[in-house]
């Protein structure tokens, strides 16, 4: 008999659900262990969703002392570096909850230990197995556009802000920068390939999170609701990143990618007070050319799919254990993400624009 994959999840909230349940459905995946750090939590939850023969802990360290290939990390954000190091050095392949880290130290040093441990380090952005944003990125790189000088995204919610652990600065690192926007910068720059980030000039607010007509958690509102930047990225391109948790506004704008020879605009699927935000939802594309002063507009037929995006991003985790292949989603590219958004942070404080330096890894 094949032999199976064998998997631990660490932190046993939200997120973990839809973990536990699409490894559920692989016949060649065992859950072996949960572990959550409020007592009685994993137990609960390995209960609760009929994991049979699953083993709960207290300690994600009590885990990782079992014979387990890999681990889901769906900790909030600031658990992420402890237990992903942890489970990296203990010879365990780690599948991340985004965003990768609070901070970009953090982050460095969790791709670095993946690195030395020759263990892969995966982040979980389940958008990226939406087939419409591989139509957009495969647009990108034909060359269709020519040279692509300008990018505009990001995620508008008109209302939607989360409180508890994504308001504390300290335990979520950012707000709805590190919540949503890391979605909308994975779209942009994995479409462009991801080039490297030289500076970047930000504003960011909380007019809303901090105010208690607006939010029911308003004293302990740390962080931003709000935030805008001009990012320069290598190549002679530049990046306008926006993104809001609350505004009296339907829609920051459409993604745009504007190229020597074409554009092409992106609207997002659905409508409503939570909608804008990039999490796979796709709802136009369209492409623009102006040859010879007549102008064109050709819509590029979106797919209306049935990919289930959160069990494929845990397939890919477990094929890539299974055939010992690269991350599907590398950490030490999430790092580009993570050195914005801590490059945001940083000139938004000082309100001037600021370089964004990712050091070397192993350097
Ligand atoms: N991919 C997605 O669509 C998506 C959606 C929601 C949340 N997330 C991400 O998933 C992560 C978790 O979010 P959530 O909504 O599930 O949060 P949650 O608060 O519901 O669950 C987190 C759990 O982790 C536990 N925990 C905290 N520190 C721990 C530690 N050191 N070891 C073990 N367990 C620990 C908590 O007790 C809690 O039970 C966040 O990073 C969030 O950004 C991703």
């Amino acid at each position: 008999m094949e032999k199976k994959i064998k998997i631990g999840i660490i932190g046993s909230g939200g997120i973990a659900q839809a973990h536990a349940r699409a490894y559920m459905r692989m016949d060649d995946v065992e859950i072996v262990a949960v572990a959550d750090v409020i007592p009685g939590k994993a137990a609960e939850f390995v209960n609760r969703l009929g994991i049979t023969g699953a083993k709960a802990f207290d300690s994600h360290l009590e885990l990782l002392e079992l014979d387990v290939d890999g681990v889901s990390v769906c900790t909030p954000n600031v658990a992420h570096h402890r237990t992903s190091v942890d489970a990296l050095q203990a010879g365990k392949h780690v599948l991340v909850e985004k965003p990768l880290a609070v901070t970009l130290e953090q982050g460095v040093e969790m791709v670095e230990v993946g690195k030395k441990a020759g263990r892969i380090l995966s982040v979980g952005f389940q958008p990226r197995y939406d087939p419409n944003m591989q139509t957009v990125k495969n647009i990108v790189q034909s060359g269709e556009l020519g040279n692509v000088y300008y990018v505009q995204t990001g995620g508008g919610r008109r209302r939607g802000m989360p409180g508890g652990t994504f308001i504390n600065k300290e335990l979520a690192g950012a707000g709805a920068m590190a919540d949503i926007g890391c979605y909308s910068l994975d779209l942009a720059l994995n479409a462009l390939g991801y080039p490297k980030p030289l500076s970047v000039s930000a504003y960011t607010s909380n007019h809303f999170g901090t105010n208690p007509h607006y939010h029911a958690e308003a004293s302990k509102f740390e962080v931003e609701d709000f935030g805008v930047a001009l990012v320069r990225l290598e190549g002679g391109k530049v990046l306008n990143f926006k993104i809001s948790w609350a505004m009296h506004m339907d829609s920051l704008g459409p993604t745009l990618f504007l190229g020597t020879d074409a554009g092409l605009k992106l609207t997002p699927a659905g409508s409503g007070p939570w909608s804008g935000v990039w999490d796979g939802g796709i709802g136009s594309i369209t492409l623009f050319h102006d040859i010879q002063g007549h102008h064109t507009e050709s819509p590029i037929s979106v797919q209306q799919h049935n990919v289930d995006i959160f069990y494929e991003k845990v397939r890919a985790f477990v094929v890539a254990v299974k055939e010992g292949t690269e991350a599907p989603i590398p950490g030490e590219e999430i790092l580009i993400n993570q050195a914005i958004i801590d490059g945001i942070l940083r000139s938004s404080e000082i309100g001037k624009e600021v370089d964004i330096h990712i050091p070397k890894i192993g350097g």
